[in-house]
């Protein structure tokens, strides 16, 4: 039987508007599972004028009756968990009995937070320029093995033991912080974080068992991809990257579950770049022109307000990042900022030190001076903005998806035209089938 599952993952650094193509698919699906990031991610959906931002809830959430899973993958912060839910219900989203997280996903704590702002400060000109939400600290508790897993909230003799390890870990950094009672006192972190014990009974679930039984049942499953490929851990760039699996292989890490379980592998990809925070970015634009489209396009962090820097579509990094992650299909979003260019440059390959290379120069000092090698596409002048019929597309828009398409290589199966979900053209019927 084929497997009935689809994983929408970024193919950039973060923001491609994966919330916005995952709420538009979750209609066609049963389940939507988030295996990796936490609340460092910041997933923008707008149904009817109204505007939301997932940090932890999976983006399925706003459709009636569609189950949300969060795996073991993810770095959980309670706080912002049980206000995202707040938040949602008093909104007039019916979130009981549809949310549930795996017993062995890592809490994020207060101390987690603060040694992450520390740590990045402490870097000076090398800052990587965080989203200060604690992910590296947690993963890297994780990977110490000291880290907090939601399980531990339930088991009250260990769980003050257990926060001062994690205490130990992190207070000889922290300067003046680090004897701050409300970051250091393990008791009062443990009374903290028993007041969530009873939201945390009512959503705990062994994830990947869940997700598996849901398959074998014929039932449609998305996987939530959080950042983008450029910031993978091992395959972004390093060490400008976040410190989980963004790339393919986080899904069955992070849920439990096996490749076979993956049916298609949708790629999301923003018809030019950003990137929020520090880090090389060959293709960058300066200046007017990347004012305005990062005012057409809203390029403000989700998360943290930050102005994203803007920049080219580099091919090189795609093809690289597509064949990492098997992609079989792209959904290309913004086509209606680049509306008013009378040409767009597009990255082919990179010369370093004179010579022209087509793959993506791997090690950190070479990616840094490379020079993209661009070539320019017409533009269209004509506006596309919330176009939903392929057949209304202006000829050289078109001329532009079909170039990308052509250069990676994986055909093109949705091309999102503004934030609502109307503003979606579907290439493909059935998402479901590769
Ligand atoms: P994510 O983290 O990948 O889910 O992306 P974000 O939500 O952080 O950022 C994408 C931004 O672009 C959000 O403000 C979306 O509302 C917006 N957006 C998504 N698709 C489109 C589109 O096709 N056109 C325009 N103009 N905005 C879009
Ligand atoms: P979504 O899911 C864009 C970036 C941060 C920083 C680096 C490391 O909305 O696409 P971290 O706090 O993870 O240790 O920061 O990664 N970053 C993102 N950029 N979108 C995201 O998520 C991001 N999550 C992390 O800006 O450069
Ligand atoms: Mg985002």
């Amino acid at each position: 039987m084929k497997v009935k599952s689809i994983a929408v993952l970024g193919l950039q650094w973060g923001d491609e508007g994966k919330g916005k193509v995952i709420d538009f698919l979750s209609d066609q699906c049963d389940a939507v599972a988030r295996f990796g990031g936490g609340a460092n991610a910041g997933h923008t959906i707008v149904v009817n004028g109204d505007k939301f931002i997932l940090k932890l809830v999976p983006s399925g959430i706003l459709h009636e009756g569609k189950l949300c899973f969060i795996g073991a993958g993810v770095a959980c912060d309670p706080e912002v968990l049980q206000n995202e839910i707040s938040e949602l219900e008093a909104r007039g989203i019916s979130t009981k009995g549809r949310i549930f997280i795996d017993f062995g996903a890592h809490l994020v704590l207060p101390i987690h937070k603060v040694s992450d702002g520390f740590r990045d400060a402490g870097r000076g000109k090398g800052a990587i320029d965080t989203t200060k939400r604690g992910i590296g600290p947690t993963y890297a508790d994780k990977s110490s093995r000291v880290g907090l897993r939601v399980a531990d909230i339930f088991d009250g003799n260990t769980l003050e033991t257990k926060i001062g390890y994690v205490i130990d870990t992190h207070r000889n950094n922290l300067g003046d912080r680090g004897t701050d009672e409300s970051i250091v006192n393990a008791s009062r972190l443990a009374q903290n974080l028993r007041s969530y014990e009873p939201l945390f009974r009512e959503i705990v679930s062994d994830v990947g068992p869940e997700i598996l039984r849901l398959l074998a049942n014929g039932k449609r499953v998305l996987f939530e991809g959080a950042q983008g490929a450029l910031l993978d851990l091992d395959y972004g760039t390093y060490p400008y990257v976040t410190s989980s699996h963004t790339t393919i292989g986080g899904i069955f890490i992070g849920l439990g579950i096996p490749p076979s379980s993956l049916g298609t592998a949708i790629g999301v990809v923003k018809a030019y770049m950003t990137r929020v925070g520090s880090g090389p970015f060959p293709t960058e634009i300066n200046g007017k022109l990347a004012d305005s489209l990062r005012e057409k396009g809203r390029e403000y962090g989700s998360v943290t307000g930050r102005p994203r820097r803007v920049g080219w579509l580099d091919l090189a990094n795609l093809r690289r990042v597509i064949n990492i992650n098997g992609t079989d299909k792209l959904a290309i979003t913004k086509l209606d900022v680049l509306d008013e260019l009378d040409e767009i440059p597009v990255c082919e390959s990179y010369e370093v030190d004179g010579a022209k290379v087509s793959d993506v120069p791997s090690n950190h000092p070479d990616f840094c001076k490379a020079k993209p090698v661009y070539s320019k596409i017409k533009g269209w002048k004509q506006s596309t903005a919330g176009m939903n019929k392929i057949d209304r597309l202006p000829k050289n828009a078109r001329a532009y998806l079909d170039y990308i398409s052509e250069k990676t290589g994986v055909p093109i199966w949705l091309i999102s035209t503004g934030y609502s979900r109307e503003d979606t053209i579907f290439v493909d019927a059935d998402p479901f089938s590769s």
